[in-house]
């Protein structure tokens, strides 16, 4: 595991917020932000969510990590279709407005999860890494683990570089893999952070368990809330 350069100069480290961002729908983005969540000591915001169908991701965050209502911000669009936010929002008579979707100034780490992948719609002129753009924060690229994660891991970094969006690093998700991990940092330059098993047991102390194991406190030491005890 590489350690983030926090000096990058390209980073808003400001505010410590991490934008926690997939290369697909389903990589884990909401687990890996509950790692972050309960690791850092941080606020959860999910500002898009469509797919209210099958339970919000925020409602997900607040369950498996039991947390009190000033750890949380409620979402500024909530649809019910599974779908693309932009396709989404138009079933409902709606359409998303960028502008509504500041980040929200708090004390302390916030840890945002998007929609989906980078090129997801949010309308039918905005892109959600158009969003990431002027958010201006360090992402967090959730990716599997396993086969298939070489070609949409680099192509997601590639598009965030192109548009010079700060990277801070990699997130891996599922069973450890023997030679992912070392090809995704020799193509991208960009370091894996943390790797996340797939856990049996999907409990807030199995996720304490993972982060200790990694000393995660040191590869996100500017990112974490000191409470005094
Ligand atoms: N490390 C893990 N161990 C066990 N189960 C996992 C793990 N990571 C993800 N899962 C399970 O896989 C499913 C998808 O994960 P998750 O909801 O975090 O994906 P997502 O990227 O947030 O999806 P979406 O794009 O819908 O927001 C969930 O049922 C989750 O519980
Ligand atoms: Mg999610």
């Amino acid at each position: 595991m590489v350690n983030p350069n926090p000096f990058n100069p390209k980073m808003n480290l400001n505010q410590q917020n991490l934008v926690v961002c997939g290369t697909g729908t389903d990589v884990g983005k909401t687990i890996v932000s509950s790692f972050l969540v309960q690791g850092l000591n941080a606020t959860y915001w999910k500002p898009i969510q469509s797919g209210l169908e099958d339970g919000s991701d925020t409602s997900k965050v607040c369950k498996l990590l039991n947390l009190a209502q000033e750890r949380w911000i409620s979402e500024r669009y909530k649809f019910q279709a599974a779908v693309s936010p932009h396709w989404a929002a138009e079933k409902e008579g709606q359409w998303i407005n960028p502008s509504f979707l500041n980040l929200p100034k708090i004390q302390g780490p916030l840890i945002i999860e998007t929609a989906g992948g980078l090129m997801v719609p949010i309308n039918r002129e905005f892109l959600q890494i158009d969003q990431l753009k002027l958010w201006e924060s360090p992402i967090v690229l959730v990716a599997r683990s396993e086969l298939g994660t070489l070609n949409h891991t680099l192509l997601s970094i590639e598009a965030l570089k192109k548009r010079l969006i700060p990277i801070l690093g990699i997130i891996l998700n599922g069973p450890p893999h023997e030679d992912n991990p070392k090809t995704l940092e020799k193509f991208s330059n960009i370091p894996i952070l943390a790797h996340l098993p797939h856990l049996q047991e999907l409990t807030a102390k199995a996720l304490k368990e993972e982060w200790e194991k990694q000393h995660l406190d040191i590869t996100f030491k500017h990112f974490k809330k000191i409470t005094k005890s």
